[in-house]
């Protein structure tokens, strides 16, 4: 249970029963995102009613089924976004034992274990809405789909490359050997003194997604979108403050859960969670980044 600005507790809650296109779900692994603490010390205002429970990404095994669930069975293991902090509905927070959840924003993984499903998944579904849906790439061909290629083409390459496109990765210099085999054919170091050039001379690009960029770093995605002419960019917290973006540069902000909830993405949606995510895990094709495991609902606090 959360109350806001506390630490959480933990309590007996009951048994819920799946509605329409709905699962229950037994836990197995959560992943803590940015948002969980985020939600905690207010800086996203949720409307929320506390106490709650919250969390969104997790893997666990089907435990029953409600009504028009089509294409799962009790014991299948399965990774999934139940969204409840955008429901505001405590059943769906994911930092409980039991939890409901949607059969569209569920996907089998196969053998791949909890702890990886829950790890990857939050990667996947914010990058591929962020890369498709808003900033317009194409989507993966059948034809040139890296879901049958080579390891390399993973994460960020699955959507990028299977559609023709390289990708550019920009972190730490520190992390370097963590971004590149996810499908980055260039590297940048963002705190390197020659990066705006280096990506200047990179370009020019498709999209931009600055998917945790600083003040800083949006500084530089604008000078490098001014240098080919203007553009906008993608941030996953909106245009920092302090940031003055030069004439012709813009940057907007979008929450990428929303999109699957919206069901006008109905097809995206499932090819989303039913293709895309069952088949890289099915195939092992998707590489976790280093995850520490911390070990049951009482250590939700420290993650
Ligand atoms: N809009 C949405 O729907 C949405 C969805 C998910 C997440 N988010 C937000 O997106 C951000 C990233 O989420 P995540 O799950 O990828 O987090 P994460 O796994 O914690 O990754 C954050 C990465 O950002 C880089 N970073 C850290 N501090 C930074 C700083 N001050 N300036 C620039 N980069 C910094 C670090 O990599 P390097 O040092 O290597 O660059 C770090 O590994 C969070 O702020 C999160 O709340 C938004």
């Amino acid at each position: 249970m959360w109350r806001q600005w506390f630490p959480p507790k933990l309590r007996p809650a009951s048994t819920r029963k799946p509605g329409h296109d709905e699962l229950l779900i037994q836990t197995e692994a959560v992943a803590i995102q940015p948002a969980a603490y985020k939600i905690q010390d207010g800086v996203l205002p949720f409307p929320l009613t506390y106490p709650t429970i919250i969390g969104l990404c997790f893997a666990g095994t089907v435990v029953k089924t409600g009504a028009g669930v089509m294409c799962f069975e009790l014991g299948d293991r399965i990774v999934t976004n139940s969204a409840g902090t955008l429901r505001n509905d405590a059943r769906f927070g994911a930092l409980q034992r039991y939890v409901l959840t949607t059969q569209q924003l569920t996907a089998k993984i196969s053998d791949a274990s909890f702890e990886k499903a829950a790890a990857l998944a939050p990667n996947l579904y914010g990058a591929i809405s962020a890369l498709i849906l808003l900033l317009h790439l194409e989507k993966p061909s059948s034809t040139s789909n890296p879901l049958n290629k080579s390891k390399k083409n993973s994460n960020m390459g699955c959507i990028t490359a299977g559609a023709g496109y390289s990708a550019v990765g920009v972190a730490s210099g520190s992390n370097a050997e963590l971004v590149k085999p996810r499908g980055a054919s260039e590297f940048v170091g963002r705190a390197d003194p020659s990066a705006i050039d280096a990506l200047i001379a990179l370009g020019p690009f498709h999209a931009v997604l600055a998917a945790a960029g600083s003040a800083r770093d949006q500084d530089t995605i604008s000078a490098l979108l001014a240098a080919q002419g203007g553009g906008s960019f993608l941030s996953t917290m909106g245009v920092r403050a302090g940031v003055s973006l030069p004439a012709g540069v813009t940057g907007f902000f979008a929450q990428f859960l929303d999109d699957y909830l919206d069901p006008a993405n109905a097809e995206f949606t499932r090819w989303v969670w039913w293709e895309i995510l069952e088949q890289k895990l099915a195939k092992g094709q998707m590489h976790a980044l280093p995850t520490r495991i911390l070990g049951g609902l009482s250590h939700a606090q420290e993650a």
